[in-house]
């Protein structure tokens, strides 16, 4: 894989886009993507699985907008949603509702009802009393709804608590030893279509074990419904791999379809089944980075802070999860400015101890440097919020020596959009 952001006599570059000059020219913060990345790390899906029947439908939770869903259409993406909003996301970009998979534990009926006339290809239900509601939905609108049962196979996927979804307590899934009941009450809804099977155990998973555990628990359940006389189209093995944010080796995905295929092929339930996956961050997350400016160098006795002026409300993973990402000044050219060399904790602006993008980087900076915060492309936008009135930065997309704005900055006024004081 390529690294699209690279430096040029010391200056860090987007392709072929000079960071400094996106500041110069867009203001900070701001996410900066390279088409580049987003295609190579999606195309990386489509090769490793392009032996076998698969459908790679990406994750838009992980970054939604609409450049970046219109150029994985064109690639021939599908795409994983867990809202209206975000199907409606798809549909404006030019992306094929038949290609859609519908996941999430709380889908409303207004939800399901837009998502069946749209014709997506699967809901993931989670529950008993979901298919219930999707088929009373179904039954109204006079449809056949195509479902697939989320499982939740009890596996760890040794990654940050809040980001594991496959174990037994976790809110997501049906436990793998009452799927057989559930997918019998399902055959007895009239107005629903058992297509599929599914399961998510969590992201920025850094082995395969965990995946490939989940799908041989997963298979013998398919080898239960097939002697009951369920037969099933497609596996859906949820999301993809995990990334290199401090060194981390992600898994490889030609091993990966591999393993898949070698144990699918091992069955007769199991061998002409298609494949769906549903990957996010691996194809998001270094084809982004979130562009800030030191706003001042503040030394004390105990501490350094390099306050600039990203803050979580713009980034929330390293608050959120403690996630440490790469921070590097943008332009490491010697201009001859005074700089501090310290270990710096990098804060926002935001009123909260917990605001930091990074904290104890080894970094020699001045107010005015520009930074970059790598793997940002991935829970980063999507992730970001008003908090403290701050309007939401602009995205843009690199494209060769072309710098697109694909989201402009919000305005001040937009922040109050739809606010109505009392009439007196
Ligand atoms: N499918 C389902 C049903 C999911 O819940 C998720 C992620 C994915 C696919 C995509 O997984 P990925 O390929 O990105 O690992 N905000 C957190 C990550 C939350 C992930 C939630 N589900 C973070 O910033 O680390």
């Amino acid at each position: 894989m390529t690294n699209p952001f690279v430096r040029r006599d010391g200056v860090l570059h987007a392709e072929a886009v000079d960071l400094t000059e996106v500041a110069r020219i867009h203001g900070t913060p701001c996410y900066v993507y390279s088409r580049q990345a987003f295609t190579e790390h999606f195309n990386a899906y489509q090769q490793a699985f392009a032996a076998q029947k698969a459908l790679v439908c990406y994750a838009l939770k992980a970054n939604g907008n609409l450049a970046v869903l219109n150029l994985l259409a064109r690639l021939g993406a599908g795409f994983d949603i867990v809202s209206v909003g975000e199907l409606e996301r798809v549909l404006a970009a030019g992306g094929d509702a038949s290609r859609v998979v519908f996941s999430g534990v709380a889908k409303r009926e207004d939800e399901m009802a837009r998502a069946l006339s749209a014709g997506i290809k699967c809901f993931n239900i989670e529950s008993v009393p979901e298919l219930d509601r999707l088929n009373t939905v179904a039954a109204r609108l006079g449809k056949r709804a195509p479902i697939s049962l989320r499982v939740n196979p009890d596996v760890d996927a040794n990654t940050h608590p809040y980001i594991s979804t496959g174990l037994k307590d976790n809110k997501f899934g049906i436990a793998i030893e009452d799927a057989e009941a559930a997918y019998l009450h399902a055959q007895s809804l009239s107005h629903l279509d058992i297509v599929g099977v599914d399961c998510h155990i969590g992201s920025q998973l850094t082995t395969l074990t965990p995946f490939l555990d989940a799908l041989d628990r997963v298979i013998v359940l398919i080898g239960k419904l097939a002697a009951q006389g369920i037969t099933l189209k497609h596996i859906d093995l949820g999301g993809g791999v995990g990334v290199d944010y401090q060194g981390e080796v992600p898994p490889s995905l030609i091993e990966y379809a591999a393993e898949v295929r070698r144990r699918l092929d091992a069955h007769d339930y199991t061998r002409s089944l298609s494949v769906i996956l549903e990957p996010g961050r691996s194809i998001a997350a270094n084809a982004g980075i979130l562009l800030t400016q030191v706003e001042f160098v503040k030394l004390s006795d105990a501490k350094a802070f390099a306050i600039v002026d990203a803050g979580m409300n713009d980034l929330i993973r390293p608050s959120l999860y403690q996630a440490w990402q790469r921070i590097e000044r943008v332009d490491e050219q010697d201009d001859g400015k005074a700089r501090t060399q310290a270990s710096f904790d990098i804060v926002g602006p935001v009123c909260e101890s917990g605001d930091f993008l990074g904290k104890e980087r080894e970094l020699s900076l001045a107010a005015g440097d520009l930074l970059a915060v790598f793997s940002a492309g991935a829970y980063g936008f999507t992730m970001a919020s008003n908090y403290n009135a701050r309007p939401r930065p602009a995205e843009l997309m690199v494209d060769g020596n072309a710098c697109h704005v694909v989201r402009e900055r919000e305005t001040i006024a937009s922040l109050w959009h739809g606010e109505h004081c009392l009439p007196h």
